[in-house]
């Protein structure tokens, strides 16, 4: 397990000291970035170590290194030749390390740490890219004995993220830090250890700090949701692919809990993917065994599988894959949990004669159509893109209209059930209600895939005519347990019993 560094970008010592108690029992050392202090609070920072009784860093990040320092190297010298200076008499006074970036060579500093033991970590910091050579890099850095070589970079796709995997993976063990920034580098955040890492920086997020850098995760939301203090670079690691917007989905949460339930050394973790190609790379770079995987790559990862289940074949979409002898094979887990949560909320064992109108024709809906039909519901299929609706309506003999008020009397006509399955209404999606040239009657129950927000537009007016409304957290829930099924062939534990 890498230790956990608490990152305080606090504008006093007083509110950075009070933020560390917060998540004191969660973290294992700090780093005082003095570039967020306050102009007057940076030339006090001596007292800082034995404030905050733990191994403290001392930094002084320029902007152009991910910081706000911009007073000038001159001014950088004497903050820091100030914090260094001596109380020889007890070591846990003084700073345990001291971030210089690679530039900042000044032999007297240098002697100084050695004198007070402090060590330097060498850093640099790519904050728009990687370097052409990780390699050449890492050779400038890590050439002083002694010294705790530190890169940070920010991966711009999957892709880069798998090559930074792999090529931490080919260091030599020595202490030091490897870092990718950004939404890409999120999973080395969690995998620190993975990449041979000494440590993990966390922010003070939900103590109400700005990131120290971006990508960085609260010490809460590393133990809690990510495992981060129960997980190590042996861990079997589970990834979930899929765009950015994986970062804040409900699922980590989910699994890692089973996880802990069931007693697996195992840790899920969110891997934002700009391809199918770089997500295969990177969760392989990362020695993923299983996945799940979600908006858009749903479609996009069928030709990299070896084999299919015949729901995957039905519906054109696969949701979860499986690493074994012969490669990866995929699942559909949308539908058995789209059906089992939609019987339970509707307390019926089949849809049989029932008129439902189903909004939108894309991955979502594709599952949702094949659980309607197999329930052998009537059903009308509406979408912005009227062809796609007609070609879904077309597989399962259903009716088709666009998402609009000449649609009126379809709904009318299909209005015991209506099912949202367009991404319309979720939290960082396109806001509004598909449905607002409808107006709800009070007896139709209204299913909404989106879980994020608890309620969408269309749900609370739904709930306001008096329907009968389910959101979308159910259907992760039971699919999420069937993913787990999958993976580890064991009975899903009770966490995955979700409530809309
Ligand atoms: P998913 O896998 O979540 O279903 P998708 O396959 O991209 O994602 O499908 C998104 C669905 O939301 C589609 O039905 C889409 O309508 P189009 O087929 O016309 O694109 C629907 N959708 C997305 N944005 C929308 C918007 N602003 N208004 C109406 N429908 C929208």
């Amino acid at each position: 397990m890498a230790a956990v560094c608490l990152s305080l970008t606090g504008k006093t010592i007083a509110e950075n000291l009070a933020a560390l108690e917060r998540y004191r029992n969660k973290v294992d050392l700090v780093e005082l970035r003095v570039d967020w202090l306050e102009p007057e609070e940076q030339f006090l920072v001596r007292s800082f170590p034995a404030l905050a009784g733990l191994p403290a860093i001392l930094t002084v990040r320029r902007r152009v290194d991910c910081g706000i320092f911009d007073e000038g190297e001159g001014v950088r010298l004497v903050i820091i030749a100030k914090a260094l200076s001596y109380a020889r008499s007890d070591n846990r006074a003084n700073f345990a390390y001291v971030d210089l970036e690679d530039d900042f060579r000044v032999p007297s500093i240098e002697d100084a740490c050695r004198v007070f033991g402090t060590r330097i970590i060498r850093s640099r910091h790519y904050p728009k890219g990687m370097p052409d050579s990780l390699d050449a890099v890492w050779s400038g850095l890590s050439s002083e004995p002694g010294v705790i070589p530190k890169l940070a970079v920010t991966p711009q796709g999957s892709e880069d993220l798998a090559s930074l995997i792999s090529w931490a993976k080919t260091l030599p063990p020595r202490d030091r830090i490897v870092v990718g920034m950004g939404d890409y580098g999120y999973p080395t955040r969690i995998l620190s250890s993975r990449l041979g890492s000494m440590l993990s920086y966390s922010s003070a997020l939900s103590f109400g700090m700005p990131t120290a850098a971006p990508g960085h995760i609260d010490p809460d939301k590393f133990a809690d949701t990510y495992r981060g203090r129960e997980t190590t670079k042996d861990s079997t690691v589970y990834a979930l692919g899929g765009g950015r917007s994986v970062i804040g989905s409900k699922s980590p949460a989910l699994h890692n809990q089973a996880f802990r339930e069931a007693g697996i050394d195992a840790v899920y973790v969110p891997f934002p993917s700009d391809s199918a190609k770089g997500f295969f790379d990177a969760i392989e770079s990362a020695g993923a065994r299983g996945a799940a995987v979600t908006v858009p790559l749903k479609e996009a990862i069928i030709p990299y599988l070896c084999c299919t289940s015949s729901e995957v074949d039905d519906i054109g979409a696969c949701n979860t894959i499986l690493k074994t002898d012969s490669g990866w094979e995929g699942f559909n887990t949308d539908a058995s949990g789209f059906e089992r949560s939609l019987l339970e909320f509707l307390g019926r064992d089949s849809l049989d004669g029932m008129r439902v109108t189903l909004v939108g024709a894309g991955g979502a809906a594709k599952s949702v159509a094949l659980v309607l039909s197999r329930n052998r519901a009537s059903c009308v299929i509406l979408n912005r893109s009227v062809s796609k609706a007609k070609s879904l309506a077309n597989r399962y003999g259903f009716r088709w209209g666009p998402c609009d008020d000449r649609s009126l009397d379809l709904v009318a006509d299909h209005g015991d059930l209506i099912v949202q399955a367009t991404s319309v209404g979720m939290t960082g999606g396109t806001p509004g209600d598909p449905l607002d040239w409808y107006e709800f009657q009070g007896r139709e129950a209204v299913f909404d895939l989106v879980y994020r927000p608890e309620r969408t537009e269309l749900l609370t007016r739904a709930e306001k005519a008096g329907c009968r409304v389910c959101n979308g957290y159910p259907m992760l829930c039971h699919q999420a347990a069937e993913q787990f099924r999958i993976w580890t062939g064991l009975t899903p534990p009770e966490v995955y019993r979700g409530e809309g």
